[in-house]
């Protein structure tokens, strides 16, 4: 069991596979730069793999797949099925912009994938081309749809509010879960991805969205959590589906991180909002023992901040954390 020197357990960890991605989206790359890590520093999947069944043996429970985008990686089912038999592993996840997801899901959840988040800011064609940079909404909410046919239970769906960009659709949003069992999440918009400045007039605190949603629905009504992330959730009075609060700078949930970050590199994130990290590389690549990459994950606990810090604006951007 992993405890951190602030008594909290380090159950989870979140392991951005590559940081190339199919979308274009203005807060997870820099304006200026989509330039991607050379190949040879890209963990391969049997160095991912070690790293994972290592993380498992020291007590992590749940993993997360994001990226970048994973799904664009090759051979990514297959990856999923070795990691799906890996003893103690209890919840294997993947975080995805959904653009392949209609192709893939049915593939990936007779592989052993449990559970598929998905990115998703609006419901407007136009608009998501704009946020996003590719003509896509179509693909995604094929995905999305796939999903649910091949019995993904909850779906949830991630959406970012923007002010004066996408906040005049949160209602819209909260409906889709009236008629399907999705779980539709309100983030706040965090000052990670531009690798420079945060755009703060961006930024809307969750407690503006949950007052239009009480506004538009009445009663919001506490439902269960499924999962270990750090959303509030709740649901719409007669809904099928439910939706959750993440509150990452109004009201921050450090208190009870359980998580640790995997970068496409090797290097494990101690907190979603500092640069510093530890390379695993060395473990893997010279020394190639079970034993130094366990080390490596005590040390990194050991070593988790008691909460983020919005003082230094995180060097590393967006695609290559996997938020
Ligand atoms: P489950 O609850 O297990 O389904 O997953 P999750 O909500 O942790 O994962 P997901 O990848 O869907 O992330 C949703 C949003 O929460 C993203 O915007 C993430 O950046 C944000 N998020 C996830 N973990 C953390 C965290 O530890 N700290 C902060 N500040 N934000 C987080
Ligand atoms: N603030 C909040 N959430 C973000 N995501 C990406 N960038 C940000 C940001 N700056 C979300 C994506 C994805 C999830 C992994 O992180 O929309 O759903
Ligand atoms: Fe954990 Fe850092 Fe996220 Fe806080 S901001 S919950 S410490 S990863």
């Amino acid at each position: 069991m992993l405890i951190d020197s602030h008594g909290r357990k380090i159950t989870y960890l979140r392991v951005s596979i590559t940081d190339r991605c199919n979308l274009r989206c203005f807060y997870c790359s820099s304006k200026d730069s989509f330039a991607k890590l050379p190949a040879e520093e890209i963990l391969s999947y049997e160095e991912l793999y070690r790293v994972i069944q290592a993380a498992v043996s020291v007590g992590i429970k749940r993993i997360r797949l994001t990226g970048g985008e994973p799904l664009v990686r090759k051979d990514f089912v297959s990856f999923i099925a070795n990691l799906a038999k890996i003893p103690g592993l209890e919840d294997l996840a993947l975080t995805t912009n959904g653009l392949l997801l209609a192709s893939l899901a049915e593939s990936l959840k007779k592989a052993g994938l449990r559970r598929v988040n998905i990115s998703l800011d609006t419901l407007d064609r136009e608009r998501y081309k704009e946020i996003c940079g590719v003509d896509a909404l179509d693909e995604v909410l094929s995905g999305i749809k796939k999903a649910l046919e091949v019995g993904f239970s909850p779906v949830k769906i991630n959406m970012v509010i923007m002010r004066g960009i996408n906040d005049d659709e949160v209602v819209e949003m909260a409906r889709l879960t009236l008629e399907e069992p999705l779980e539709v999440r309100f983030i706040e918009f965090m000052p990670i991805g531009t690798g420079a400045s945060w755009e703060e007039n961006l930024f809307i605190p969750i407690a503006e969205t949950e007052k239009k949603l009480k506004e538009a629905f009445g009663k919001l009504l506490p439902a269960p959590k499924i999962g270990a992330g750090p959303a509030k959730v709740f649901s719409l009075p007669g809904a099928k589906g439910s939706i959750g609060f993440i509150s990452a700078i109004s009201n921050h949930f450090c208190n009870k991180c359980n998580r640790l970050r995997l970068t496409p590199e090797g290097r494990l994130r101690l907190c979603l909002f500092s640069d510093e990290e530890i390379d695993l590389k060395p473990s893997l690549r010279e020394d190639s023992s079970e034993k130094a990459l366990k080390e490596a994950f005590i040390k990194a606990v050991a070593k988790k901040p008691s909460q983020r810090s919005l003082d230094l604006f995180p060097r590393r951007l967006m695609r290559s954390i996997g938020g």
